[in-house]
């Protein structure tokens, strides 16, 4: 399975932090935003991934996270020049995928919670269609809501809908077979004159192929599409890591445990940078070994 993260618009709800840098660079606590969404993906055992950005923010991540390398991944890049939905992403990630599966994943989004590797080793694996993840928030008009039966059977998805069916939220996190290459490239655009990746979800739907895992209650699905929300994803994240002295979304970690790069590459890294408590605890990881 190939993954893609979704970087690119114009992050203008949360100007003037964003007028001269991407939004999904923005630091959520300890770590700038996009290694949330990426850290989903090296969980779910994704190695090869593009990132996705508009052009003058791509060697911004180009900078930060090279080739992928020095964490066992092979990442790639490419432009997005407008911001024309984000089932753009499928389209422009096409040679990408190569006929392979794949997931996308929204460079702002931010998940945690208990079992979700083993959620997503478990959905990663031969995909037939496609898998939504919803959570239930509190004001679902504000994203692609999907309404479920008693069984949890997905029945319909709607986007951004004035009257929600239900308060169950679509993440920014999509598992697809490779018919989403060819789905994406057959839509039109929206009123609003984008690509909607709810109207790919809507297709699979229609042919009976979309299911909808349910993240439930005790799971983390933060917004960082306010300052207010930015704020509190980085409170959350830092009250975590105090208490239990364990990082959320540290890639090198991820990458040593997933075993994409050995003990003496993961604390080379901390080595790096020693002078931070980042730096610290990657070398600890790495020398008590615990994989
Ligand atoms: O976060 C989950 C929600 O994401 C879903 O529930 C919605 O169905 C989906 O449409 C999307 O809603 P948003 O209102 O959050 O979409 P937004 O336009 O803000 O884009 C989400 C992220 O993707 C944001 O960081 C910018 C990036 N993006 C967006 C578009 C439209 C791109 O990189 N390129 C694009 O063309």
């Amino acid at each position: 399975m190939k993954g893609i993260v979704l970087a690119g618009g114009s992050g203008t709800r949360l100007h003037p932090l964003t007028r001269a840098v991407s939004k999904q660079l923005l630091p959520v606590y300890d770590k700038p935003m996009i290694y949330y969404p990426l850290s989903v993906l090296m969980l779910g055992g994704i190695r090869d991934i593009l990132i996705v950005s508009n052009p003058e923010h791509l060697s911004l991540f180009q900078a930060l996270l090279g080739d992928g390398s020095k964490l066992g991944l092979s990442l790639e890049y490419a432009e997005q020049q407008e911001a024309n939905g984000i089932a753009e992403a499928l389209i422009i990630g096409a040679d990408h995928i190569d006929g392979d599966a794949v997931a996308l994943v929204l460079g702002d989004n931010i998940f945690h919670g208990p079992g979700f590797s083993r959620l997503l080793h478990q959905h990663t694996q031969n995909i037939d269609g496609c898998v939504l993840f919803g959570y239930a928030v509190r004001d679902p008009e504000r994203y692609g809501v999907g309404e479920v039966d008693t069984d949890g059977k997905l029945l319909s998805i709607e986007e951004k809908p004035a009257h929600p069916r239900s308060d169950l939220a679509i993440t920014g996190l999509y598992l697809y077979d490779n018919d989403a290459v060819d789905i994406a490239k057959n839509l039109r655009p929206s009123a609003r004159g984008e690509l909607e990746i709810t109207d790919v979800n809507r297709v699979y739907l229609e042919r009976g192929d979309a299911r909808l895992v349910n993240l439930g209650r005790g799971f983390a699905w933060l917004d960082t599409g306010t300052h207010d929300s930015l704020l509190q994803a980085g409170q959350y994240v830092q009250v975590l890591e105090q208490r239990q002295g364990v990082r959320i979304a540290c890639l090198e970690e991820i990458a040593f445990r997933m075993g994409f790069i050995d003990a003496d590459a993961c604390y080379a890294l901390g080595a790096q940078l020693n002078k931070t408590g980042y730096g610290q605890y990657l070398m600890d990881v790495a020398a008590r070994g615990t994989r």
